[in-house]
């Protein structure tokens, strides 16, 4: 199992990143900085943003929202690292991240950033548990049984990726991602494919996460109830990001 895994981490090192209540409504002013966006503009075949900041604090959550195609995703890839803007920095501990070296940008990709996708990336021939110790093997934190309980998916634990509901391989990614405790979560759309009394448990579970953790979240979601639940809300609009509340 190892050896497989170690393969796979080699061959395509982006496929274990998996695709990760309401804090206190002054936690951004009161805390240390966790994450800094600064100057950043991008375009592909046309321009998304122009000169963008943010900043993200300990025990922040942040909610992005915007029309489709505005470049939410764009912008969430942006900030975890994965895609490096025409213009701007990353800070994280006093680093832009774009300019470490890549084993460096590897390692904070890898223990720090916990990066839920909008599609999931499961490994389709493992098991949801040895999924699950994916993220143990890599970060050699323990499986939180608390948590599989709260997503409701301890039951599951045996069955085969390809066994589980969309749901259950949407919980089972989030799980995935909190158990290697990251600094900083980013979930796009991390309730997609949820039903809402599911989604509220699932969004209670990152809520809690950076409640009781040194850790804060930046939330892509099209629904405007879920984003007011964060500590602050911005809108992609007009290559600008607006704080909205
Ligand atoms: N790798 C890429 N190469 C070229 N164009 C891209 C790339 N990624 C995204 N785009 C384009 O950038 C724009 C913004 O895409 P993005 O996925 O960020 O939007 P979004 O706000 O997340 O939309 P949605 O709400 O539908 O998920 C789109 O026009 C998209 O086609
Ligand atoms: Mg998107």
């Amino acid at each position: 199992m190892q050896q497989k895994l170690q393969n796979k981490w080699v061959n395509n090192p982006q496929s274990l990143i998996v695709h990760e209540q309401k804090t206190s409504s002054s936690s951004h002013s009161i805390n240390p900085l966790l994450l800094e966006a600064k100057g950043i503009s991008h375009k592909f075949d046309y321009e998304l943003f122009k000169n963008i900041n943010l900043s993200l604090h300990k025990h922040e959550t942040i909610a992005i929202i915007g029309m489709s195609g505005s470049g939410k995703s764009t912008l969430l890839n942006i900030l975890s690292s994965l895609l490096k803007p025409n213009e701007g920095s990353i800070i994280y501990k006093q680093n832009n991240i774009y300019e470490l070296k890549k084993s460096k940008l590897l390692n904070i990709r890898r223990e720090d950033f916990g990066i839920i996708f909008q599609a999931h990336y499961l490994f389709r021939g493992f098991s949801a548990k040895e999924n699950l110790d994916i993220a143990t093997l890599l970060s050699t934190k323990d499986i939180d049984l608390k948590l599989l309980k709260d997503l409701d998916i301890e039951h599951v634990l045996n069955q085969g990726v390809g066994e589980l509901s969309g749901g259950q391989q949407q919980r089972l990614s989030i799980a995935r991602v909190l158990t290697k405790k990251p600094k900083v979560i980013f979930a796009d759309e991390p309730t997609g494919n949820l039903d809402k009394e599911t989604s509220s448990h699932v969004m209670d579970a990152l809520f809690d996460y950076v409640k009781n953790n040194e850790a804060g979240l930046i939330l892509v979601t099209h629904d405007e109830t879920l984003a007011s639940k964060c500590d602050r809300t911005f809108r992609v609009l007009d290559l600008k990001l607006e704080e909205i509340r």
